[in-house]
């Protein structure tokens, strides 16, 4: 049987299917429950402190509401508030919280600041987001595959557009390799040269034992048979001066009707993370517009079809991130 007390949630690479399959059963059970009214406090008596260097609606909002909704207590922090990386060491703040707490969320740049807290801590860590992963992200996005396309995930074909080359796009790559599946970066080759070639390696060695295919694509073939279409901004955070670059190369990328079409399956669904810029509704796309940059990653057309299952996808943060603080620390 799969137990997950005690562990750290850091990249999807740290886990075997069955303990993936394990965290998205209790996803799917603990979402039912919900709906259902029913509540068992599970995370009563704990206590839980997310840390965020870079900015968020949905995680912050899914961990707080899945502490509050089994009981736990939760304290957020940002770079702004606390002494984290300015006055005191990330070592001697990750002692000092796990002292407190029994989990840390932590969203920021580079992947080493996520594994050292958990080397430090003495309490599970949660990945809220890096420069190089989002793996609570991925999850959501399983549980939402299996709540609209009816066949098991290991033959599900999921073609990433666009950034192939960030942390979406990896954190999809790890997804897919561990449960079997067929993933397509379906992007320019500029980006597909700047991929990091050990993880592309590590990748491959996953996907020869679970069956899964990853493909790294520029060629619009590719999009045949695919069962998701899935966005991402085209500039990460931290890397809004990268647009005008993005554009250039992104602009073929851009998820619209045609690209639904060409998939040739009528019942194709299309996942964002999200946030995402569909239309010129954000202060960021206007201005970008009016310097030349139309930066959307996706229609408005598509992104409000009937193939779009976004909000289902971000409701499932929620019942997914609840999930793995249950399963580390319930
Ligand atoms: N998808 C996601 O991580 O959203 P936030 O940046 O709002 O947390
Ligand atoms: N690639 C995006 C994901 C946001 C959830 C970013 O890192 O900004």
């Amino acid at each position: 049987a799969v137990n997950l007390k005690g562990r750290s949630f850091l990249t999807l690479m740290d886990f075997t299917p069955e303990e993936i399959r394990y965290m998205l059963d209790l996803a799917h059970d603990l979402k039912s429950k919900k709906r259902a009214g029913i509540n068992n406090q599970i995370l009563k008596g704990k206590n839980v402190v997310l840390l965020f260097e870079k900015t968020s609606t949905r995680t912050r909002c899914a961990f707080e509401v899945a502490c509050m909704d089994e009981g736990a207590g939760v304290t957020f922090l940002d770079s702004g508030s606390s002494q984290m990386g300015k006055k005191e060491s990330l070592e001697d703040t990750a002692k000092v919280l796990g002292r407190f707490y029994d989990g840390i969320e932590y969203r920021g740049y580079e992947q080493s600041v996520v594994e050292d807290l958990a080397k430090y801590a003495g309490v599970p860590v949660w990945n809220g987001l890096t420069d190089v992963d989002h793996p609570t992200q991925i999850l959501a996005d399983l549980m939402t595959i299996e709540e609209h396309i009816a066949k098991p995930l290991n033959r599900v074909k999921v073609v990433f557009c666009g950034d192939i080359r960030n942390n979406m796009s990896y954190a999809w790559m790890y997804g897919c390799a561990k449960m079997g599946m067929h993933y397509v970066a379906y992007g320019p080759d500029v980006l597909a040269k700047e991929l990091d070639q050990d993880v592309l390696a590590r990748v491959q060695e996953v996907a020869k034992e679970t069956g899964a295919v990853i493909e790294v694509s520029s060629d619009p073939a590719s999009l045949k048979g695919a069962d998701v279409l899935y966005s991402d901004v085209w500039a990460s955070m931290g890397e809004e001066a990268e647009i005008p670059e993005r554009v250039k190369l992104l602009t073929p990328f851009r998820i619209d009707m045609d690209m639904i079409k060409a998939t040739e399956n009528p019942e194709v669904i299309f996942l964002h993370c999200l946030p995402s810029f569909h239309d010129f509704e954000t202060k960021m796309a206007r201005e970008q517009k009016e310097a030349g940059y139309d930066i959307r990653e996706v229609t408005d057309e598509v992104f409000r079809s009937k193939h779009s299952k976004v909000f289902d996808e971000a409701e499932n943060r929620m019942h997914t991130i609840k999930a793995v603080i249950v399963a580390t620390i319930g």
